[in-house]
């Protein structure tokens, strides 16, 4: 054989080879990770030997595989439709290229997108914005690192609630959503690739998804009842002045009676898609028990001025309230937490379930006070963070304190020494001299044992339906609420359409 004839037939067998191993998606050669000469750069050498080298038959089967070859490679440029990915592998030797997958997942089957943006500038919903959770997600628990902490927001997401918001994040690896382990791993390496390192570790499913088919149908104990019927009750109770549902007419203003302030509430067109049956029926009957992020209520106290209304936004340095003037104008106040108002406070119990989070405390063996934010209680006792270490306090060894308030509106907070009202006069220690305060300049006097920061965020929500609704209308409402998926608010536009035809 002649060097010529060698030279084409080697070109010709690079050529079907290299165009099997890109349609194959084999890994580049000769150096994978480093993606050099990717196997289409290979095909189009070859391609041009052989055009080259071979005669016009052969120049014309070659051309007609760089076509096919051109349509592979233009298809396989378009990103493949969310729905179509089934991970069966992946490959870490390319973190980068994982966590494209698990984009894939994310905006499609995981149906995250639903729910999160990853985009700081959209406004703030009732899931958390996922931007930087590359990065936050290390310090969200301490002693827990970032991808650990993935593992457990996406398997258990009620494990740990990100501060302000409720228990609305589905167990993602259950039905309906069902993602397999391999796509839970690519969606992990997605979110570490927003602001943070995506950590290839292999990790055991903290799980049993033996126990996902129990669970499976979301819904299923209360659907005795008669949807058409709870979407009368829903209307006759009220729910739609607050609530909007689409294919529902909302009363004009002022139309139905009511004995509740009509509020800002959350559109329920698609409740039932994203949440289970019990998660609806605990909003309706204990409105307190999760309250939507950005549609709690709030009453703050912050250098001397009260706000009340709609607590907005909070993040561990500030809130943002929403209050309405008398003639009805908006304002929305940015509040520094560490700004709100030191409150007096008479009785230790129940520190945190009151909205305490912040405590300043003397204890009774000691003649300073130290405060800290409250990091866990107890019936006796009550645990501070102060200067980065956790110390708990006995909530009945402390020292009393009496706040008075002078004619003139100053208020005073000092350790108790003797006195009250009904003396001539009260006698306390300040910043650790005694003064003696005649009781004639004084307008008030509270006994209080310690003082704190508090943010109480309460659903505006009526607590009364579970009272006011028979049991019958109860069950035939939570019904139709599980109809709510979306999917029906979809057909109903269409039927207003034909009424409006006629
Ligand atoms: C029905 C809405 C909903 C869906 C769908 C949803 N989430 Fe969530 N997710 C939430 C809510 C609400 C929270 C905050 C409360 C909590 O911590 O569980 C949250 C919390 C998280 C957190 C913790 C965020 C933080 O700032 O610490 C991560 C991570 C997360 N979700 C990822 C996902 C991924 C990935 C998917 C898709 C597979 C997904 N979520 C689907 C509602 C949802
Ligand atoms: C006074 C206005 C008002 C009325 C009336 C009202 N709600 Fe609500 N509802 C709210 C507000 C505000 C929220 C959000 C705060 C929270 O989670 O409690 C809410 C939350 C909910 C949620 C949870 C929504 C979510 O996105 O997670 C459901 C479900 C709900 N309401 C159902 C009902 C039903 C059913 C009725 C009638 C029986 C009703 N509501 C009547 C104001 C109202």
């Amino acid at each position: 054989m002649s060097r010529d004839t060698l030279i084409k037939i080697a070109s010709l067998i690079l050529m079907v080879v290299s165009f099997v191993a890109y349609i194959a998606g084999a890994s580049a050669f000769p150096v994978a990770s480093e993606n050099l000469l990717p196997w289409s750069v290979w095909f189009l050498i070859s391609v041009i030997i052989n055009i080259v080298l071979w005669s016009n038959v052969m120049k014309l089967l070659t051309f007609s595989l760089a076509v096919i070859w051109f349509y592979a490679f233009v298809a396989g440029l378009v990103p493949e439709s969310s729905t179509a990915v089934n991970l069966t592998s992946l490959d870490w030797s390319d973190p980068d290229a994982v966590a494209e997958q698990g984009a894939l997942v994310f905006n499609g089957k995981g149906q995250c997108a639903a729910c999160h943006t990853v985009d700081p500038s959209a406004p703030p919903g009732r899931c958390p914005d996922l931007t930087d959770i590359g990065i936050n997600a290390a310090s969200r628990v301490p002693g827990t690192d970032a991808k650990t902490y993935l593992i457990e927001s996406l398997y258990e997401p009620h494990k740990y609630l990100v501060p302000g918001y409720g228990k609305i994040m589905p167990e993602i690896w259950k039905a309906p959503i069902a993602l397999s382990k391999l796509e839970i791993e690519a969606v992990i390496a997605y979110l570490q690739s927003l602001g943070g390192e995506i950590d290839p570790t292999p990790f055991d499913e903290p799980i049993d998804r033996a126990d996902a088919g129990t669970s499976a149908e979301a819904l299923p104990p209360l659907l005795t009842g008669d949807p058409e019927l709870g979407k009368k009750v829903f209307v006759t109770a009220a729910c739609i002045s607050c609530h909007a549902v689409t294919g529902i007419e909302s009363p004009a203003a002022g139309e139905t009676s009511t004995d509740f302030e009509v509020v800002t509430a959350p559109d329920l067109s698609e409740i039932a898609a994203f949440n289970d049956m019990r998660y609806l029926e605990e909003s309706v009957l204990i409105p307190n028990a999760q309250i939507v992020s950005g549609y709690g209520a709030v009453i703050v106290r912050a250098n001397g001025t009260t706000y009340q209304g709609t607590l907005v936004s909070q993040d561990t340095e500030q809130i943002v309230v929403r209050t309405k003037t008398a003639d009805g104008v908006e304002e929305e106040h940015t509040l520094l937490l560490s700004e709100l108002d030191d409150e007096p406070i008479e009785e230790l119990s129940n520190l945190q379930a009151r909205g305490y989070f912040t405590l300043t405390l003397t204890p009774t063996n000691s003649d300073a006070p130290v405060s800290g934010e409250i990091v866990s209680e107890t019936d006796d006792t009550v645990t501070l963070k102060i200067g980065g270490e956790d110390r708990s306090f006995s909530k009945t060894d402390v020292k009393s304190q009496m706040t008075v308030i002078t004619f003139d509106g100053d208020e005073i907070v000092g350790d108790y020494v003797s006195g009250s009202m009904d003396d001539d006069e009260i006698i306390l220690v300040v910043d650790g001299s005694e003064e003696i305060f005649d009781t004639f300049d004084l307008e008030e006097a509270t006994f209080t044992r310690a003082s704190g920061k508090k943010l109480l965020v309460t659903s505006p929500m009526p607590e009364n339906f579970p009272l006011l609704l028979s049991v019958s209308d109860m069950s035939n409402l939570l019904s139709f609420l599980s109809t709510l998926t979306g999917a029906t608010a979809e057909a109903a536009p269409v039927e207003t359409d034909d009424a409006s035809a006629e």
